[in-house]
């Protein structure tokens, strides 16, 4: 097991990562003070299979558990669903110190958190990420959030979570695809901060997708880690933070011109690999780091070719992004693996370009 920790201004957490950690988590609960009565709220997939690991390890720690239905998908990332579990929560007779644990992918980790974050005017929080892209990514940051209407992530709370559990066997039940979406966040965190996990993704990729357990552990705790870092320094997300949305301005864009039928990781992947080539064209990376990062994305199982989408309608997309700041798209560009800058000053006819190469 590896354990990171977060260290905010007003509070800090642990964030421990490796296999069997469900079993362990009941105990852990003790140890932070917590007695009585808990709520879990995940989706019927997560809880068919990995519901029992964790209800042994919170029964036989001797809490009472109500297993509370979340949203089963992004089209469920509600109010209303936040309402019905505010119901299911006050039937229970949930109180200011029962504990909310998240267990699933970001999709529960974002509901669950926004309601914990809201009920009571708060309860205490657990996140029990199970997909990578939660592990490595979502769960941590504090961001708790739903949609409204079309807009995503549009009412919601900074939250931070009392201890988060990634048990890294949970991966071993994801579908490919999920696997190599949660990829194209980890693959960001290598190329904006550190070449050397950078470089350790690229010899170990296989057995990252071989489900090997050691990899998996060092593939979660070093992202996280790189995460952890840059969210200490901007809490509130005004300013360093940027540099995670690395491939995210393009990516958005992409996403939502696609009627959000494209994978996130997806986008990403050619979000990052655009604004790589960007960087590339503007005198900062090189070529080889370029096809470097190509190669990494293609073998984790993401598309690096572009979709046939109008590149005009990408960029209007882009205009329109709630990062925007005064009209001016703000691109996080790369100088070379690892080392990342953010610029507003790219011609929006070089994304075009790249776009459409
Ligand atoms: N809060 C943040 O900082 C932040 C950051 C990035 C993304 N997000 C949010 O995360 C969401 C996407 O999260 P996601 O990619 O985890 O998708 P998801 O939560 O939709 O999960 C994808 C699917 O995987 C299934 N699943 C989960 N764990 C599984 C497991 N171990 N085995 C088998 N199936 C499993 C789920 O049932 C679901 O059907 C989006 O809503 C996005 O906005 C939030
Ligand atoms: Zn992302």
């Amino acid at each position: 097991m590896r354990t990171a920790s977060v260290k905010l201004e007003h509070t800090s957490y642990d964030i421990r990562v490796g296999p069997g950690l469900l079993d362990k988590t009941g105990e852990w609960l003790r140890e932070l003070g917590f007695g009585g009565r808990l709520a879990v709220i995940t989706d019927s997939t997560v809880r068919r299979l990995h519901g029992d690991a964790l209800e042994q390890s919170l029964s036989a720690a001797g809490f009472t558990v109500a297993m509370l239905g979340g949203p089963e998908s992004e089209a469920e990332k509600t109010l209303e669903t936040a309402a019905r579990l505010y119901q299911e929560l006050t039937d229970f007779r949930a109180e200011r110190a029962t504990p909310i644990l998240a267990m699933g992918g970001g999709v529960i980790g974002d509901v669950a958190g926004f309601v914990a974050a809201t009920y009571l005017r708060g309860v205490p929080l657990v996140h029990l990420p199970t997909t990578l892209l939660a592990q490595a990514d979502s769960s941590l940051g504090g961001k708790t959030a739903v949609d409204h209407r079309q807009l995503k992530n549009r009412i919601g709370a900074f939250y931070q979570p009392r201890l988060t559990v990634s048990d890294t066997d949970t991966l071993k039940t994801l579908p490919r695809e999920q696997l190599s979406d949660g990829l194209a966040e980890v693959i960001k965190h290598g190329a904006i901060r550190d070449e050397a996990y950078f470089s350790y993704l690229e010899d170990n990729l296989d057995r990252i997708l071989a489900l090997d357990d050691e990899c998996l552990e060092t593939t979660v705790a070093r992202s996280v880690e790189i995460k952890a870092r840059v969210v200490e320094e901007d809490e509130r997300d005004l300013g360093l933070r940027n540099v995670l949305n690395y491939g995210h301005t393009i990516g958005h864009a992409i996403e939502t011109v696609s009627d959000f039928q494209m994978m996130h990781g997806t986008a990403v992947a050619i979000g990052m690999l655009a604004a790589a080539r960007i960087s590339n064209r503007i005198g900062f990376l090189g070529a080889a780091a370029v096809t470097r990062l190509s190669r990494l994305i293609e073998r984790a199982g993401l598309k690096t070719g572009m979709p046939r989408l109008d590149a005009g309608q990408v960029l209007r997309a882009m205009q329109h992004d709630k990062k925007i700041v005064d009209g001016r798209v703000r691109f996080v560009l790369l100088r070379a693996i690892g080392d990342v800058f953010i610029t507003d000053e790219v011609d929006p006819s070089l994304v075009e370009e790249v776009l459409t190469d």
